[in-house]
């Protein structure tokens, strides 16, 4: 799916806000020749019965950000409570009132060449208007990729460091030109790591599997979330364990998660049926919990969301107004 955005929608760059048309690099810039960026992706989920926003994580995500910059050793300026306040403010400034994908960018900006970094750094935030990612009614068809997941020792699978994108575009790209929906890649080892932008699990005996956070794979958020619904909720047991690649032609259900593609179905993998081909309950319970939960429908989850604007309303009502932390 492609997400350009509306040159008039409003981001946070260079410390304040102004249409995207206006948020430009320069050619010189570092990151944009050998990928010394760090991102991240939150979603924000419309609500129509409350007319709420829902923001999921965003602490949370601003936190891993943040560590992750550390790779490269780029100092990202405000803490992670100031940057879900301007993640607030953008929604609020888009009057958006439908999903949204939030990408926080920082990079090295120094404009020159030269491959070793200084501490010039720049970030961005940029909130888009964003529907399914990785949708299929049935599911999806996942194929085993013949690029291997970059191991840590190359780069660090774990931050969403820009450079190593180009892993998971090559195995992507490779994947929708074989006619699968996505690619599963083998670490070096051999053993599943992950997908081209998303965690996996296999169902094999009734317990819910996933791939330890040592196998060259994201620490992801929506992994956690699922690994808890799955426990609290269904009373699933959750193993972190290597998985061989013969394993997903035997498994009972399998599963993508992630921020974009929330939980995603997985009932074909590389021309083989998982089990039936048939959307499994584990994976169907999963998934309505991790809707439920993202759109404000349980109690149990909601400090995990950040509401837009009930927050916003509120915010006003006790302070006057947010000019402290929010400049532009
Ligand atoms: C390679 C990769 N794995 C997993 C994930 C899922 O992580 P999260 O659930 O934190 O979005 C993502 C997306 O962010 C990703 O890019």
């Amino acid at each position: 799916m492609r997400t350009d955005g509306d040159p008039q929608m409003i981001v946070y760059f260079d410390g304040r806000y102004m249409p995207l048309a206006d948020a430009r690099v320069g050619i010189l810039t570092h990151a944009l020749h050998y990928g010394t960026g760090v991102f991240e992706g939150i979603r924000a989920h419309w609500d129509e019965a409350q007319q709420e926003l829902f923001v999921m994580r965003p602490v949370e995500h601003y936190e891993r950000w943040k560590q992750n910059c550390g790779f490269l050793r780029i100092v990202v300026p405000l803490s992670p409570e100031e940057l879900t306040e301007i993640t607030i403010e953008l929604m609020r400034r888009n009057g958006f009132r439908t999903n949204v994908y939030v990408r926080p960018l920082a990079y090295k900006s120094a404009e020159r060449v030269g491959i070793s970094y200084d501490d010039e750094n720049a970030f961005a935030l940029i909130a888009l208007p964003f529907g399914e990612y990785l949708a299929k009614e049935g599911g999806v068809h996942a194929g085993v990729s013949s690029w291997r997941r970059i191991d840590d020792n190359a780069i660090p699978a774990r931050g969403k460091i820009c450079g190593a994108y180009v892993n998971s575009a090559l195995a992507s790209d490779d994947a929708h030109r074989c006619g699968f929906d996505e690619a599963i890649f083998l670490n070096d080892a051999g053993h599943v790591a992950e997908g081209s932008s998303c965690n996996i699990f296999m169902v094999r005996k009734g317990k819910l599997i996933t791939p330890p956070v040592t196998e060259n794979v994201l620490e992801g958020i929506t992994r956690d979330a699922v690994m808890e619904l799955a426990q609290r909720e269904l009373g699933v047991e959750v193993v972190e364990r290597p998985i061989d690649r013969s394993e997903l032609y035997v498994c009972d259900e399998l599963l993508f998660t992630g921020t974009a593609v929330g939980v995603s179905p997985v009932t074909q993998v590389d021309h083989r049926l998982v089990k039936d081909g048939k959307i499994g309950a584990i994976t169907r319970e999963v998934q309505q919990l991790y809707f439920d939960a993202t759109r404000g429908h349980l109690r149990t989850y909601l400090n995990w969301l950040t509401p837009v604007y009930k927050a916003r309303m509120k915010q006003e009502q006790d302070h006057g107004s947010l000019a402290g932390i929010i400049a532009g």
